[in-house]
């Protein structure tokens, strides 16, 4: 039986990695919120038990730990979570959904999240904290950095990389062996046919830099 997990961010992206996390067969304690008005609430079912001080006392280790802060378009304050937290010696499990498919040769980095139905073909790489959304397609020997994220729906075709901290939005397209730079952001519904540079914004289809 592994430590209890607990999620840090009670709102709607760490209701579902609550979710997805007992799915993967962890045991979920609850929620870490700083909110007053959660204060002693019940969130689906899982207590509120405190802000970040509630892991003051908690030795590394004896708790699990899961991002539960989204971050679409802010993806600073997720990494920042993970930081903190993971600098104190706290462990955050990689997490996969048990209805994401995944090829036997995908590798998963600490803190990584896959929802549910989300396709991992051979030969992917998750970095650490990376989230991979729900029903997301990330096809063949594509890579995706640390702290990035591919939102639900959004399709990597093969060979694709989304370096550090990078957005691929809900329903976009990436086509093959191209590179979204660290920190760029692909909006959402965008088909990206050309390498996107460092922290840029791109839209449309086909995607060009934002005004
Ligand atoms: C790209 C994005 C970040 C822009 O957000 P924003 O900075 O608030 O931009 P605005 O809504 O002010 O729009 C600015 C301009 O970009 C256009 N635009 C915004 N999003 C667009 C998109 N997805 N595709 C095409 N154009 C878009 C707007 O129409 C507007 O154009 P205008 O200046 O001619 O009127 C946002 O629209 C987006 O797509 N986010 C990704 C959402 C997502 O994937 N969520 C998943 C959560 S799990």
């Amino acid at each position: 039986m592994s430590a209890p997990l607990i999620v840090i961010g009670a709102g709607g992206h760490g209701r579902v990695v609550a979710d997805l996390a007992r799915a993967a067969g962890f045991a979920v304690a609850g929620f870490l919120d700083p909110a007053p008005t959660l204060r002693g609430a019940e969130v689906d079912g899982l207590p509120v038990l405190g802000d970040d001080a509630y892991l003051a006392s908690a030795a590394p280790g004896s708790v699990l730990l899961a991002n539960g802060v989204g971050g679409a378009g802010k993806p600073e304050i997720r990494r920042a979570v993970f930081e903190r937290f993971a600098a104190a010696g706290h462990l955050f499990p990689a997490l996969v959904h048990p209805c994401a498919h995944t090829a036997g040769n995908v590798t998963f980095d600490p803190g990584c999240q896959v929802m549910a139905g989300a396709t991992l073909q051979t030969g992917v790489q998750v970095g650490v904290n990376a989230l991979v959304n729900t029903g997301a397609v990330i096809d063949h020997d594509c890579r995706i950095g640390a702290h990035a994220q591919v939102a639900p729906g959004a399709v990597l075709c093969g060979g694709v990389t989304v370096e550090d901290d990078a957005h691929v939005g809900a329903a976009a397209c990436v086509i093959q062996c191209l590179c979204v730079g660290a920190g760029a952001m692909v909006a959402a519904g965008a088909v990206v046919i050309r390498d996107v540079p460092p922290q840029a914004r791109v839209a449309g289809v086909p995607a060009r830099t934002m005004g």
